[in-house]
């Protein structure tokens, strides 16, 4: 066995998960990451359960790797593992419609690949080991090979709010928050790899609540705070959150911790408070409208991003046109919308009336535009201003174009050049387009 591919599906937690698998099995197994499935001796698929659309994908997926592994009787070539998130729900569906998988797994138990894997190696035939929660994983990983400008580290695992249209505590298990200390320590060995931004990863980091090495309990604007004294952190950010886990403390850090970019990921979902409840979100609209004031407070940049799931059952022309007044209100900076999904095994999948799926379509398509003209309309409100720039990567644009992020979390593309990627430019923001910005170079730091 040399060569390792892994195929990523899903949210920011997973392609943290990813590296951590190449970094316990390049320390195992010895195993080079490679790019295509082609040369790999080992294929993991790392994959997502949100949306009935990500599984479909996963499942057409699998069947397009059935040549390559072989089949199910041929001599085994190349060990095939599925994990993540299907992984964890679905286990015996994989098995069954792709039999020549050999090994599933789920997103608290890959610190056992090592071992999982030497049972394939010496003879069996398939394994199917899932774990409902976060508990000693992190104990069992290496220390991260993370490279690059940003780095992520997750601080938090799971989630127990159970908002009823939602797989993630069923796939991720319950919360479970990271030791202080592991936290600093990994985060110390990214800054030590070059990193300059620092991104806190959870899927409820609201709810963070970990301990440090004396047993005093921190919640995530105490993290900040600590983070923010480690040599070398220039910026610091944190996804994702959850309104009813909000508190001053958080609203606080924006205006005392000058690191702490001014970025928030604050998902609102809905504008209406009758599907708030029956999503069971736990928060009104009023209540969100309080929080983005604090936070707008608190911050004269502050950047506000959502996520929407329109069509959800029950949901009302007028529910509608309660989402598209609290777009016009908060006018958010950046956000996702999805059209509801109906998952297995959650409460949502169960409530009527559905909405059909023309009119959810319908509705879709006008929340989008609307979220993308206000969008483009922040961005070029942002014409004219000098931005610290973080250079993350050549443009997909490419004639020499780099691209980054301002402190904003707003993309910005720019003429520079390669060597520029992990430094920090200053940048004349030219024009605002619905999804970036173009810049004018001025200088460096
Ligand atoms: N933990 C994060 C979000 C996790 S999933 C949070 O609570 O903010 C990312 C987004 O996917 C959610 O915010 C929601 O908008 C969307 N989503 C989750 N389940 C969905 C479903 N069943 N159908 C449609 N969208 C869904
Ligand atoms: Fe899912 Fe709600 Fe938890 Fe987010 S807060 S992961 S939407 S259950
Ligand atoms: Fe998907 Fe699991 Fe993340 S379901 S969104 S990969 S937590």
């Amino acid at each position: 066995m040399k060569n390792l591919f892994i195929k990523n599906f899903g949210c920011q937690m997973n392609l943290y998960d990813a590296g951590r698998i190449a970094d316990l099995l390049g320390k195992s197994h010895d195993l080079t990451p490679v790019s295509t499935p082609e040369t790999a001796d080992l294929i993991i698929f790392n994959t997502c359960h949100i949306r009935e659309k990500a599984e479909e994908k996963l499942f057409s997926e699998l069947g397009r790797m059935r040549k390559l592994v072989g089949g199910h009787d041929a001599e085994r070539k190349v060990i095939f593992a599925v994990g993540g998130c299907v992984g964890q729900a679905e286990g015996e569906e994989i098995f069954r419609r792709a039999p020549y998988v050999d090994l599933v797994f789920g997103p608290q138990n890959y610190h056992e690949l090592p071992m999982m894997l030497n049972r394939l190696l010496y003879g069996e035939q398939k394994i199917h080991a899932v774990q409902a929660t976060a508990t000693d994983k992190f104990d069992h990983l290496p220390e991260t090979g993370q490279t690059g400008p940003v780095a992520s580290v997750t601080i938090q695992e799971g989630c127990n709010r159970f908002c009823t249209y939602c797989v993630v505590p069923h796939t991720r298990g319950r919360e479970w928050s990271r030791p202080v200390a592991d936290i600093l320590a990994e985060i110390s060995v990214c800054l030590a790899h070059g990193a300059f931004e620092v991104q806190l990863l959870g899927q409820n980091v609201n709810a963070y609540s970990g301990v440090d090495a004396a047993g005093v309990p921190h919640d995530l604007a105490l993290l900040i705070r600590q983070v923010a004294l480690l040599d070398g952190v220039g910026r610091i950010r944190f996804v994702t959150s959850h309104p009813a886990d909000m508190n001053d403390d958080l609203v606080a850090v924006f205006s005392e911790v000058e690191t702490l970019c001014p970025y928030m990921h604050l998902p609102i979902q809905s504008g209406s408070d009758a599907i708030l409840q029956a999503m069971q979100r736990g928060h009104s609209v009023e209540g969100y409208r309080e929080w983005a004031k604090k936070l707008r407070r608190a911050h004269p940049d502050m950047a506000l991003a959502s996520d929407f799931i329109v069509g959800f059952p029950g949901e009302t022309d007028n529910d509608f046109q309660d989402t598209l007044n609290i777009i016009e209100e908060i006018r958010f900076d950046h956000a996702y919308s999805f059209l509801f999904s109906s998952r297995p095994g959650t409460p949502a999948a169960l409530m009527e009336p559905r909405v059909s799926l023309d009119v959810g379509r319908r509705r879709l398509a006008i929340l989008q535009e609307r979220l993308n003209q206000i969008q483009r309309q922040n961005n070029q409100n942002q014409v004219g201003k000098r931005e610290e720039v973080l250079v993350e990567r050549p443009s997909r644009l490419g004639d020499g174009m780099m691209s980054g992020r301002t402190r904003g979390n707003r993309m910005v593309n720019f003429q520079g050049s390669p060597e520029m990627v992990g430094q920090r430019v200053q940048v004349d923001i030219v024009e605002g387009l619905p999804n970036s910005l173009k810049g004018c170079l001025v200088g460096k730091g």
